[in-house]
């Protein structure tokens, strides 16, 4: 079996050097891919320092070894917050109206794909395989061709690829997306991202596609892209959940609850994720149903996220203020409605709290997977599980509507539509919560992390070069 190097802007450092920690499910993903085939982590320590003289910090844990290199804060600025996070996230989140389109962030963001490149080259070896991950690393492979890397290189974009009218509004689209087709695979977490990415590459570039094998022929050149939906580390989060820790933490929250229902969510603090609309949902639950606001507690856990762009400011400020007016409108001296928590959790503390909660919200307006949809299913007891309410769009409904036997499917615009749904989970029999939650098991357990490893690293192996 070759060797994988994982190339990533983020990386699971072990004893992280006062890092404040990879967060999201790609980090997680990650980890659990390459314990599996050992190997090599690259990418960004996380940390800012002035140094260019290339030095790099390497360790070595559980079979895996982790390469990262600090970038300059001009680097940060313009690659990460810019270019990355105020360019391509709002724009691929369909948040037109959120993107920035500055010429200097854009050329901060090549910049630092030719520092990736260049660092990581003396890393890989002939026969390795190389995966990249994410918007932030897009040129990437065609850096690493341009200094003759002739390994078999594969892509992963974990977040959705926006319709092909929204693409065409960001400065130089063609060159990014002809970048990409220097891969020889490109994974997506779903059909219809992957169908986006087929119509963009047939109407803007001019590219044969060929849907039925992926494969899209383009200037001489030949790249294949696929649907792999990412799935949770099962195993790990299972055995997570069997510590002393997650049910010390499934019974700290039920002592608190004091046999309310309990109704959680868990997101980084994103506007990606609907939480300004999820509040609106919650609050118009409570006016429609005053009588159970001393029934339902709804627990928000929102780590903040990239707080030095502006929009991350301005979304925290909004949830903010709608969480404050509902609680100063419903709360009593004994009772307040939603616990807004910003601190991040273990995944066993996550595991008891999915445990303790009744209902499970995951309503991003737009999402690549969702992990923590899946986590939730996964925590749930078989006898006595709760129930997932899920966006229309995030990847994961895919795979959890299970034709309407499933998750319950939301739109999170509507606050009409949440409502609705918090009272149908509310009032769901115990029968109903089962086979809903046998309904999404299966795949929540056998499409797992592994599973997607396995699938795409056997394609990018197998794809001829
Ligand atoms: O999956 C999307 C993603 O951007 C990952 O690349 C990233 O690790 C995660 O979300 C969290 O974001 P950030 O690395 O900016 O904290």
């Amino acid at each position: 079996m070759s060797r994988l190097v994982v190339i990533s802007n983020r990386v699971a450092v072990p004893k992280a050097r006062g890092v404040a920690g990879a967060q999201g499910g790609l980090a997680g993903a990650l980890n659990a891919a390459l314990k599996d085939y050992g190997g090599l982590w690259f990418g960004w320590s996380g940390q800012e320092s002035e140094d260019r003289t290339g030095n790099m910090n390497l360790q070595r844990s559980d079979g895996v070894t982790t390469a990262t290199i600090d970038l300059s804060e001009r680097d940060i600025d313009e690659y990460y917050n810019g270019y990355a996070n105020s360019t391509l996230w709002p724009l691929f989140h369909y948040r037109i109206d959120l993107a920035e389109y500055e010429n200097e962030t854009g050329k901060g963001y090549e910049r630092v794909n030719e520092r990736f490149a260049e660092s990581a080259m003396p890393l890989i070896e002939e026969e390795d395989l190389v995966w990249v991950h994410d918007y932030h690393l897009i040129p990437l492979g065609d850096r690493l061709r341009a200094r003759g890397a002739k390994n078999r290189i594969g892509f992963f974009s974990h977040i959705p690829w926006p319709p092909t009218r929204l693409l065409t509004s960001l400065p130089f689209h063609e060159r990014l997306v002809e970048t990409m087709l220097a891969y020889d695979l490109i994974g997506f977490q779903t059909e219809e991202w992957l169908g986006s990415f087929f119509h963009y590459c047939e109407t803007e570039l001019g590219a044969e596609v060929d849907k039925e094998t992926g494969r899209i022929n383009h200037k001489g050149n030949t790249t294949v892209a696929r649907a792999y939906p990412i799935g949770i580390d099962w195993d790990h989060f299972q055995s997570q959940g069997a510590t002393d820790e997650a049910k010390a933490a499934e019974k700290r929250l039920l002592e608190s609850l004091r046999n309310r229902t309990g109704m959680i969510g868990v997101d980084r603090l994103d506007y990606s994720k609907g939480l300004p609309e999820r509040i609106d949902g919650i609050g118009r639950f409570f006016d429609q149903h005053p009588e159970r606001t001393r029934d339902l507690i709804f627990i928000q856990i929102a780590p903040p996220s990239r707080e030095d762009v502006e929009s991350y400011q301005q979304i925290r400020a909004e949830l903010e203020q709608k969480t404050g007016q509902i609680n100063g409108a419903r709360s009593q001296v004994d009772i307040v409605p939603i616990r807004y928590v910003n601190q991040g959790y273990s995944h066993a503390e996550l595991y008891g709290f999915f445990r303790a909660s009744k209902i499970g919200m995951v309503t991003p307006l737009r999402d690549g997977m969702n992990l923590v949809a899946k986590e939730y299913v996964a925590a749930q007891d078989p006898e006595d599980p709760g129930v997932l309410l899920l966006s229309d769009f995030a990847g994961a409904a895919l795979q959890l509507a299970c034709d309407g036997k499933g998750a319950l499917i939301v739109n999170p615009h509507s606050p009409d539509a949440l409502s609705r749904a918090i009272q149908t989970a509310l009032d769901m029999s115990l029968d109903e919560r089962k086979s809903r939650y046998e309904a999404m098991i299966g795949t929540v357990r056998d499409d797992n992390v592994q599973n997607w490893t396995k699938n795409f690293c056997d394609d990018l192996a197998g794809v001829s070069l």
